[in-house]
């Protein structure tokens, strides 16, 4: 089944315009990338710009969860379930229907059309929500329906506009598969996945934190797509779909070998990082030393990081990327089409960070032999500004180790080496004095 294809075409079949999805990068300081199906319409639910003439839409958009309110990146590779770049299929509503609705095809669309077991689903809604509480109850058993705060059921874009109170559909994976500590529902753990999540559009947060009612209550759901495939799949982890799978294979036949539980984590920071990066290039976003190019660049160089874990010297996405655009190029035919620059724009990106990690990596080793409790702040800077490792990647490098930066140090000698430029900088003498 083409999931992608099927979720626009029922909401089309219910009177949405099929919308496309919205370049990465939006018009919006506040945000530093797309983060959700909702911001090309931010606008709309609050008022500042009239509702269309058709008032319900639907979309499958491109998301970045890599830096900003919502940010993935550290838990990629680590859970089951986190991506850097991810599609996000959703339905809207501005000020046409609400909750009941809402709810109804959610229901509708999971257990029809994706024919997924009712006995496997499980609902969250606000701890406020009684209305949520009673419409649920027509399609889902109460002792199935959980009530939690607003740090899990109060969905925002970013610091203001529009948010609200939100329900979220849940797929249970079996305890026979997960059983850790944060295997519960609202925990941390894979076993309960959340799939959906259905924002009933209240408020317009503003800048000093209180929440206007927004003219119109409106519906903005997210449903992430590559969950979605892996569950329809049957496999337990979102690198195990036919989504991800080519791609580690790929990683596998360049590295030479297979892939192991020590080295797996390893092919899937990989393989999502070649996605982010892909299409972040294939959006004009470059490699760089601030702002989205920064977050760019630490994506590429954590990829390469763990393809030199894997034994990989020189570069190699440029091999990988024919199999992406093989899963993915036909619904984004700017892939293709932009093929080679963004390989070579990987190859060159690649070639820069591989001609100092050998050194880097040494020095990180030596340092780590020597290291307690705190890692060098020194060292990390060291590493950050000679070798250009990131700090995230260095405290990625640290994770399973348990051991913490020297954070304190680290930005007393950023700061110093900022000061230490603007000193430096005589101007360009473009102005005349
Ligand atoms: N806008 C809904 C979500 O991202 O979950």
């Amino acid at each position: 089944m083409d999931i992608r294809k099927e979720y626009l075409e029922f909401f089309k079949n219910k009177g949405h315009d099929i919308v496309s999805s919205m370049p990465l990068v939006p018009d919006d300081p506040t945000l530093m990338f797309t983060n959700a199906g909702m911001v090309q319409f931010k606008d709309i639910f609050t008022g500042a710009i009239p509702r269309p003439a058709n008032p319900t839409a639907t979309s499958c958009q491109l998301c970045i969860r890599a830096g900003g309110k919502h940010n993935d990146l550290e838990n990629v590779g680590y859970t089951a379930r986190h991506h850097t770049l991810f599609e996000m299929l959703g339905n809207f509503s501005f000020g046409d229907y609400f909750k009941k609705e809402a709810i109804a095809y959610a229901w509708e669309f999971i257990t029809v059309n994706l024919e997924l077991p009712v006995d496997k689903l499980w609902v969250t809604i606000h701890e406020s929500d009684d209305e949520a509480y009673e419409l649920w109850q027509e399609h889902i058993d109460a002792s199935r329906i959980k009530r939690f705060g607003d740090k899990d059921n109060f969905w925002s874009m970013g610091d203001t506009g529009a948010c609200g109170p939100c329900s979220e559909i849940f797929y249970d994976q079996g305890s026979e598969h997960f059983n850790s500590d944060e295997d519960y529902l609202g925990g941390e753990g894979d076993r309960f996945l959340e799939i959906w999540n259905l924002v009933f559009m209240q408020y317009d947060r503003q800048k000093d934190g209180t929440l206007v009612p927004l003219p119109k209550p409106s519906i903005d759901t997210g449903m992430g797509l590559e969950r979605v495939i892996a569950i329809k799949e049957g496999v337990l982890n979102n690198f195990d779909s036919s989504n991800f799978q080519p791609i580690i294979k790929k990683i596998e036949e360049l590295a030479g070998k297979t892939a192991n539980e020590e080295t797996i984590g390893s092919y899937r920071v990989i393989a999502d990082h070649l996605r982010a990066t892909s299409f972040m290039l294939s959006q004009g976003i470059l490699f760089g030393n601030e702002g989205r190019p920064y977050v760019s660049r630490r994506i590429l160089r954590r990829a390469v990081r763990h393809g030199y874990l894997l034994g990989f010297r020189k570069p190699f996405l440029a091999k990988v990327y024919d199999t992406l655009c093989n899963i993915l190029g036909s619904h984004y035919t700017d892939l293709n089409e932009k093929a080679d620059y963004i390989k070579e724009q990987l190859t060159l990106e690649e070639e820069r960070f591989f001609k100092t990690i050998e050194l880097g990596m040494s020095i990180f080793n030596e340092e780590l032999a020597k290291t307690k409790e705190i890692f060098s702040g020194d060292v990390a800077f060291k590493l950050y500004d000679t070798y250009g490792f990131p700090l995230d990647l260095t405290e990625d490098m640290l994770r399973d180790k348990d051991l913490k930066i020297d954070n304190a140090k680290f930005d007393e000698l950023m700061d110093e080496q900022k000061t230490k430029a603007k000193a430096a900088w005589k101007g360009s003498g473009d102005v005349a004095s």
